[in-house]
């Protein structure tokens, strides 16, 4: 089975809407990064989503909706959960409420009690769920573990042969997932840092939000709120160094054969035109759209063999972009 393009155009957006009732795997769309859709009420369709991306099963997916009324079905929508719907949907926010009781499918939860549920700020992918007539699960459209795709190039390159079809709207706005916040918990709680921060969720709700990002990390048969944190993620398969921009100089001196950089434009300007380099643009919101294109873009680059990418300072989407830049190096920063 070939994976179909489909273009964001009526005639394309009902033939996703039709596979994803026939119970097929279609790739879609977002703000953030792309993601890979089913039916979220039919079992089999959402186990093809687990194969295709070759994910744990005690990982939860997230319930992906066209209009925040498909949600009452499934799951206790709060005061807290629809304030926070009404400013920051469509968009960038998803938000675990408690199902309903037998609502949602233990497949879809990873057997919690508790569901993901997000509307993206994307016209063509919710046309798509609304013509379903069902809300659709939606994982990142990357294979376990590797960077999140946010270009339908990128679903390709992981997906193809494997899913019936992507729909394709061009590259991706924010480049980094949605911000994940528990309204399970006795005080909200982020558990996976995004676009919407820990500031913009604290004045819409009028109390302090909680950053669960910030514990210490878990070991490997401990069970941590957001199960899909504990996995290394966002790695492409060569290794990746973190660098303070104040340490560019040091860093261009110590280059070898094979090394590459990920830097704003302004770094890029003082560096020898013989370094593959990628750019991440003039501010913080082009390195976030850019990130995830980068490391992919290198890892199928024979010559390079090591890739160097700045950090960028961490407030707001630079706690995201810093956490995802954390993942992709394990950890690993350049120092003298
Ligand atoms: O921006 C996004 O959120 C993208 C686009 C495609 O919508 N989707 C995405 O999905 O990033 P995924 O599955 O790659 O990440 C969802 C995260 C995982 O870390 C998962 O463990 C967590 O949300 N999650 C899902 N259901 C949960 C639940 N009931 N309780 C706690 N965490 C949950
Ligand atoms: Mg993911």
């Amino acid at each position: 089975m070939k994976t179909k393009d489909l273009q964001n155009n009526s005639i394309d957006i009902a033939e996703a809407a039709a596979l994803i009732q026939a119970g097929e795997v279609v790739a879609f769309p977002t703000e953030t990064v792309y993601g890979l859709g089913a039916d979220a009420t039919n079992d089999e369709a959402v186990q093809a989503v687990f194969t295709a991306k070759g994910r744990p099963a005690d990982n939860p997916l997230i319930m992906t909706v066209g209009d925040a009324s498909q949600l009452s079905a499934y799951v206790e929508v709060s005061h807290q959960a629809r304030q926070l719907m009404n400013t920051f949907w469509p968009g960038s926010l998803t938000i675990i409420l408690p199902i309903k009781e037998n609502a949602v499918s233990m497949l879809v939860t990873g057997g919690l009690q508790t569901a993901a549920v997000r509307m993206p700020d994307n016209q063509a992918t919710r046309a798509m769920i609304r013509q379903a007539g069902t809300p659709i699960v939606g994982p990142s459209a990357n294979l376990s573990g590797k960077p999140s795709p946010t270009t339908a190039a990128h679903v390709h390159h992981d997906m193809d042969g494997k899913i019936a079809a992507v729909l394709d709207d061009g590259p991706t706005q924010v480049g980094l997932e949605s911000t994940v916040i528990d309204l399970t918990a006795a005080e909200p709680t982020i558990l996976r840092t995004g676009a919407v921060s820990q500031k913009m969720l604290t004045v819409v709700l009028g109390k302090q939000v909680i950053d669960g990002t910030s514990q210490k990390s878990l070991a490997a048969d401990e069970t941590p709120k957001a199960p899909g944190m504990k996995y290394r993620h966002y790695a492409p398969d060569k290794p990746v160094i973190v660098f303070d921009p104040l340490d560019f100089n040091d860093l261009k001196e110590s280059l070898q054969e094979g090394d590459a950089i990920m830097a704003s434009e302004e770094l890029l300007a003082d560096l020898s035109k013989t370094i593959p380099s990628w750019s991440l643009g003039a501010d913080l919101a082009s390195a976030s759209e850019n990130l995830f294109a980068g490391l992919r873009y290198f890892d199928d680059q024979g010559e390079v063999n090591k890739i160097y990418a700045q950090a960028m300072p961490d407030i707001d989407l630079g706690k995201a972009y810093n956490n995802r830049l954390g993942k992709a190096s394990g950890g690993q920063r350049f120092t003298l």
